[in-house]
């Protein structure tokens, strides 16, 4: 069990820098993710707190001690990757204990560790058998199997699942949050899907470009991004921007007018930008109403509708060009073609400055979303 903190962690390749000076404190027994576009720096990151890449600049401390230039082996961490590379001649079991074995463990101690992981992995039953006999989600079981015989202070997990199915990988997500409620080590897990991100984190880490754009839970960043980026990462489907003109400015209030000609006025927190001629409007598919409880009204031409069951979701064009999505329940009325009202509430509106920076005050985070989900499903 360990601490994890980096300190103006910098990566360079040659002349060209990837990774700009990341600060982040990730605490004993923390589940926590970092997600992002392809190309901004995940794996280096992870492989950087591995021990798999060097840092270029900065500290890494693992467990209050100082490992910046401690080998990979001596830093008591372990590394699930996407592809799990499992030795094909031998038994699950050989596989599991190949690690220790290397290091000259007991083979007393080897059979005992191997034991308790097959018995925390279910794998037990699989014990004899041979990889090529194996699901795709069996192998991965034991591709992580093989890093809990490690008792590493650490679990470093880069896309574990992204070769599986859409079905396996949403039973393996489970598991995975259900053995670190089992196990309490602190987890660090790279994914690029969002929804990985929002159901197994306790903190999620929003990386761009080799910077971190947001630290928080996952409610704190789908409430309260703090900026256009990650407002329009988190939350699935993308929440809709609109483009609005400013028509007047307080220190605590913009008064907007829409794209469908509509004059509206928002709480904003917008002291430090003076003179502002256009801001940009978020609001989340989710909270487009069908009916017309919501503060205002808009009139949308319907594209393309898709029944998913339990909801449905209207393509559509809103003032004759502005695209958005909405979120409405599973036997929504609505067709293609169709020329129908929505509603919203101006308080689940999003606010963005040019630069794409908030302008709205944090909303309160629920006291009962900060639990994590391991600690749910263990429950
Ligand atoms: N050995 C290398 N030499 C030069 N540049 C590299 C090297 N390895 C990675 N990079 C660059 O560093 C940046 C971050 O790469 P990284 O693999 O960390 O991205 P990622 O966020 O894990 O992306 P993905 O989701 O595609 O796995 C990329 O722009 C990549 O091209
Ligand atoms: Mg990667």
């Amino acid at each position: 069990m360990a601490d994890v903190k980096l300190t103006k962690v910098v990566k360079r390749y040659g002349d060209v820098e990837t990774i700009h000076g990341i600060d982040l404190d990730i605490k004993d027994g923390e589940f926590v993710v970092f997600v992002g576009p392809s190309g901004c720096g995940k794996s280096t990151l992870l492989r950087m707190v591995a021990g798999l890449e060097d840092i270029t600049e900065g500290e890494l401390h693992i467990d209050n001690e100082c490992v910046t230039s401690v080998a990979a082996s001596r830093r008591g961490v372990a590394m699930v990757f996407q592809s799990y590379a499992l030795y094909p001649h031998m038994t699950v079991r050989e596989n599991m204990g190949f690690g220790l074995k290397m290091a000259k463990t007991d083979k007393a101690e080897i059979k005992r560790r191997v034991d308790e992981s097959a018995r925390i992995l279910q794998l037990e039953p699989l014990l004899d058998r041979k990889p090529k006999a194996l699901s795709g989600g069996q192998r991965q079981r034991v591709a992580i199997g093989r890093t809990i015989v490690r008792n590493p202070k650490v679990f470093l997990f880069d896309e574990p699942l992204s070769n599986l199915d859409a079905e396996l990988r949403v039973q393996m997500r489970v598991e995975i949050a259900k053995l670190h409620s089992q196990l309490k080590n602190t987890m660090i897990y790279v994914t690029h899907d969002q929804v990985e991100a929002m159901t197994m984190a306790d903190k999620i880490v929003v990386l761009r470009g080799g910077n971190i754009e947001q630290v928080g839970s996952p409610i704190e960043l789908y409430l309260n991004p703090v900026n256009e980026f990650v407002a329009g990462f988190i939350g699935s489907p993308r929440m809709n921007f609109f483009d609005c003109d400013v028509i007047a400015q307080t220190d605590d209030s913009l008064t907007l007018k829409l794209p469908c000609g509509e004059v509206c006025q928002l709480a904003a927190d917008v002291s430090r930008s003076p003179g502002m001629t256009r801001v940009k409007l978020g609001i989340r598919p989710e909270h487009l109403k069908e009916d017309q409880s919501g503060e205002i009204r808009i009139g949308v031409d319907v594209d393309v509708v898709e029944h998913l069951g339990g909801s449905t979701y209207v393509y559509a064009r809103y003032s004759g060009e502005h695209e958005l999505i909405i979120q409405t329940g599973g036997l929504s009325p609505v067709r293609r073609g169709d020329h129908c009202d929505f509603s919203f509430n101006l308080d689940q509106c999003h606010l963005f400055d040019c630069n794409g920076l908030s302008l709205r005050a944090a909303k309160p985070v629920p006291l009962h979303t900060q639990a994590p989900v391991a600690q749910a499903l263990s429950g």
